[in-house]
């Protein structure tokens, strides 16, 4: 299906670039001729544009709109839940997962804002032509089954401030594109088959939320990991190696950090403890060793530390587990051997603490003396356990972890982290303000929930991280349409709120 899929991306290249060189071969003395029948429009991103002259668009906005998503079209092998059936037409406005708005540069003009086709399930992928979508701000496509590589067009999206691809099959290097994208603040590709290494230059962005998890990164984490000014940062699932870089420290707006199931190694950096405003860090199913640090202690916002499955050794701090918001300290399967006095059991009832696996020894659900004996007397110098994984902890973890995805990435996966909390909306380009509606909402269903797979989606900060939020920003039902007189098009109301619940 994989192989279809990227033989049938790579022939679409073929027939575009063949379609382009006979266009320069012939241009000279057919372009006269062309334009009179054709009314082909030149466009400056390097598309000739087709399209038969009698079709009347309102504006060349929605000309080159038209042509992008016809083109798009062209190259879907499945739609069953039938969301682009009504792309007919040069009405693009009307499209289903089509949003337009006022252009920000010029308020008599309709544009393409937004384009929502989250849980479509559909197959196909995404062309170059989409780059001629130069006034999109919102692009989501999660849970479908797109796959290939993001073009490099996507760098014409210059005001594009979510992307959000998470849960298709896109494969390759980190999506460099999004590092040209000077406007983006949400990016969202988790559930994909990234690999190789992430580019220092995506935490010196302004991006608000980065979700990365399941994929298959397999570098370092960056060294300016501090620079970010992300209030979410999601790395869980992949293969990351080495240590968490101490410039974490600098990130004072971090509220979210999830590092688990990675092959991250050596000691927990004291600098953890200067995230002021963090309210979930997650560091689990990872290679550190080491004690607890103590700066943990200073983290007076945190709901929830999970440290499980690693190989922490000595003393459970007093200073942690009496923090005033904490609602979740999970400890087990590590090599601790002691608790201070007021981590013997919660201290408030709504702390849920988990001891299990560990080398405690009046707690019940311990590892075995011989499993502990040889882990917990090891002194740890962090400065020479330094960032490589240790040999035997590696081959340790290789035995009992299975290899990773063996398979393609399971769909029905449930996203294992919690959301994101908090990230600011960001600005979008002021969507147009819908008049009273002259007819009845034309139906624009939403996505019908999901079959299947429960996709990653992003939600709103759940007050505490218990309850796994609820589904994704789903294009609400239109409430309002306008209908411009001069044309008599209807225009959808501009796209969704970006995050929901602000
Ligand atoms: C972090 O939280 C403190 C209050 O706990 C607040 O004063 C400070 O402004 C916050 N920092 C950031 C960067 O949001
Ligand atoms: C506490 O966190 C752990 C690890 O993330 C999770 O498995 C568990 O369900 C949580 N417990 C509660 C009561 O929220």
């Amino acid at each position: 299906m994989k192989a279809i899929c990227c033989l049938l991306f790579l022939s679409v290249f073929s027939i575009i670039s063949l379609r382009s060189l006979s266009l320069s071969l012939n241009k000279a003395y057919t372009a006269a001729i062309t334009r009179r029948h054709l009314g082909q429009a030149k466009l400056t991103d390097g598309f000739e544009i087709n399209i038969d002259a009698r079709l009347n668009f309102p504006n060349p906005r929605l000309k080159k709109a038209y042509y992008a998503l016809q083109e798009w079209k062209k190259v879907i092998l499945s739609d069953p839940e039938k969301m682009i059936k009504n792309w007919e037409g040069i009405d693009v406005c009307s499209y289903n997962g089509v949003f337009c708005a006022k252009a920000p540069d010029d308020p008599n003009s309709m544009t393409v804002a937004g384009i929502d086709l989250n849980h479509g399930d559909i197959a196909g992928h995404l062309v170059p032509h989409l780059g001629l979508l130069t006034d999109l701000s919102i692009f989501h496509i999660n849970s479908n089954r797109f796959c290939g590589i993001i073009p490099d067009s996507f760098t014409k999206l210059t005001i594009l401030h979510e992307l959000d691809v998470s849960n298709n099959r896109f494969v390759g290097p980190f999506p460099n594109v999004v590092l040209k994208m000077p406007k983006l603040k949400y990016l969202d590709i988790r559930y994909n088959n990234f690999e190789g290494e992430l580019p220092p230059q995506l935490f010196d962005k302004d991006l608000d939320a980065i979700f990365l998890n399941n994929n298959r990164f397999s570098s370092v984490i960056p060294e300016n990991i501090g620079n970010s000014k992300a209030s979410v940062i999601v790395l869980a699932n992949n293969d990351f190696k080495g240590c968490i870089p101490k410039s974490i420290g600098q990130m004072t707006k971090l509220d979210e950090v999830i590092f688990a199931d990675n092959e991250l190694s050596g000691c927990l950096p004291d600098e953890l403890g200067l995230l002021e405003n963090i309210t979930i860090l997650d560091v689990s199913e990872n290679n550190f060793v080491g004690t607890i640090p103590e700066g943990f202690g200073k983290l007076k916002g945190v709901e929830m530390i999970d440290i499980r499955k690693n190989e922490l050794t000595g003393t459970v701090l007093e200073g942690i587990c009496t923090l005033p918001k904490l609602l979740n300290f999970t400890f087990s399967d590590n090599y601790f051997n002691q608790l201070e006095p007021k981590c013997e059991k919660p201290v408030r009832p709504e702390l849920v603490m988990d001891y299990r696996e560990n080398c405690l020894p009046k707690k019940p659900d311990q590892k075995s003396e011989k499993k502990c004996e040889p882990v917990v007397n090891r002194e740890i110098d962090c400065e020479s356990v330094g960032c490589k994984s240790q040999v035997d902890s590696d081959e340790e973890s290789k035995k009992k972890k299975p290899p990773k995805k063996p398979t393609p990435v399971p769909k029905p996966k449930p996203p294992p982290v919690p959301t994101p909390a908090k990230p600011k909306p960001p600005p979008v380009p002021a969507p147009a303000k819908p008049k009273p509606p002259p007819v009845p909402t034309p139906a624009k269903p939403k996505p019908p929930p999901v079959q299947s797979p429960p996709p990653p989606v992003f939600s709103p900060p759940p007050p505490t991280q218990s309850p796994p939020p609820p589904p994704v920003p789903s294009p609400p039902p239109f409430d309002d349409i306008v209908l411009p007189p001069e044309v008599g098009y209807s225009y959808p109301s501009p796209p969704p709120p970006i995050f929901p619940g602000y």
